[in-house]
């Protein structure tokens, strides 16, 4: 019987991997530890290991794994940049869920947006309270406004989508454009810049690499509308936050909608509320009116987290049973130089 080590498990997710492992009857092994150097050999045992988005797979933790004979790390989610492709190349496959359901995120996305321009999150604790006075909750229609888009792929246009359909405006950005998409939707692609420029609200779905690493800095930052409003459903690390925090405290922008944060690794997923908080940029962020955040739960749905556990577990299934792994990703397919991948040929990478 297959042994798959499940790292950083979470009593929601068991519920929908059980369920979904009586047609597999893999052995799962839950592990309440994130996956790391220190924490890889508890992976002993087992064949493949299951991780999620704060397991951090460098070249330390790959080469432990490997001493355990690990052959797959079967990724519970869509984003990569956690695992350290080319240190695991060569000797453990990697597969991950590519999608679930784009529109959990789109719509945490566009919640927040909504529950931010409304001032929801103030209203809720007032009206709690008894308290029904109206002052200070005056906020803004986004129809007629401008909504930019960076990144669209399938999140981002469900996310566009949506947006069009309360009568915003949409500007788009994206390495590779497709106009099929957006010139029946009226969306119009255009630079980072230019689309910083002119928005009311960014929103980011661009997946985390060297490339889009702070893609929000202080230079972007700079160039969006005093009132813009900017939605992270993506990576943290999409936005350079102490660039937002000086942003938000000069009242250069108008908010944020976070639900990924750069440094959320030490904190996401867990209950800190009994303790002094350390991260001095997140304790910040938490201090201003116009921020809200949500720890990394976009992608919380009962349609997402089914999809999850079946995808990964047909992963598992297939990579063992046939050596198939069709949501295969490698450094090589991570830089779309395709070609040097077997996964073209349906077979793993390597
Ligand atoms: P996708 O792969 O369908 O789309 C990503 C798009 O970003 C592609 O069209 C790509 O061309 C574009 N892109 C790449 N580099 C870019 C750049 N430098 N500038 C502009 N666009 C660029 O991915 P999908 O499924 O839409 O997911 C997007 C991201 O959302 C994931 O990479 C992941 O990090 C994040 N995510 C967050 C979740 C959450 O719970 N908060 C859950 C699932 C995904």
């Amino acid at each position: 019987m297959i042994t798959i080590a499940f790292f950083d498990a979470k009593p929601y997710e068991k519920l929908y991997f059980d369920r979904i492992n009586e047609t597999y009857g893999f052995a799962i092994r839950y592990l309440d530890v994130r996956l790391n150097e220190e924490t890889a050999q508890l992976a002993k045992g087992a064949a493949a290991v299951c991780a999620f988005v704060n397991d951090r797979i460098d070249a330390g933790a790959a080469a432990e794994l490997e001493k355990c004979g690990i052959r797959l790390i079967a990724l519970r989610c869509a984003g990569y940049n956690n695992v350290d492709l080319r240190a695991v190349w060569g000797k453990i496959h990697v597969v991950r869920v590519p999608a679930y359901s784009p529109h959990a995120i789109a719509e945490h996305a566009v919640a927040l947006l909504f529950c931010l321009t409304r001032s929801l999150h103030k209203a809720y604790n007032r009206v709690r309270e008894g308290n029904f006075l109206l002052h200070g909750l005056a906020g803004r229609d986004l129809y007629g406004k401008t909504a930019g888009i960076v990144g669209t792929g399938k999140i981002g246009k469900i996310t566009a989508e949506i947006l069009r359909g309360v009568g915003m405006r949409i500007l788009v950005n994206d390495t590779f454009p497709d106009t099929a998409w957006a010139s029946p939707l009226g969306a119009e692609y255009t630079s980072l810049d230019e689309l910083c420029t002119r928005a009311d609200v960014i929103s980011l779905h661009a997946p985390l690499g060297p490339e889009t690493f702070h893609l929000i800095n202080e230079k972007t930052l700079d160039l969006m509308k005093p009132g813009a409003v900017i939605v992270n459903t993506g990576r943290g690390a999409l936005i350079d936050t102490r660039a937002l925090v000086r942003a938000l405290k000069h009242q250069r922008i108008g908010g944020a909608c976070l639900d990924v944060y750069e440094e959320e690794e030490n904190y996401f997923f867990e209950d800190w509320s009994g303790t002094a908080m350390q991260d001095d940029t997140l304790a910040r962020l938490l201090t201003f009116p116009n921020v809200i955040i949500t720890g990394h739960q976009a992608f919380l749905t009962d349609e997402a987290l089914s999809a999850i556990a079946q995808t990964t577990l047909e992963n598992v299934s297939r990579f063992f049973d046939t050596g198939d792994a069709p949501n295969e990703i490698c450094y090589r397919c991570a830089n779309l130089d395709t070609e040097k991948c077997r996964r073209t040929r349906g077979k793993g990478c390597f």
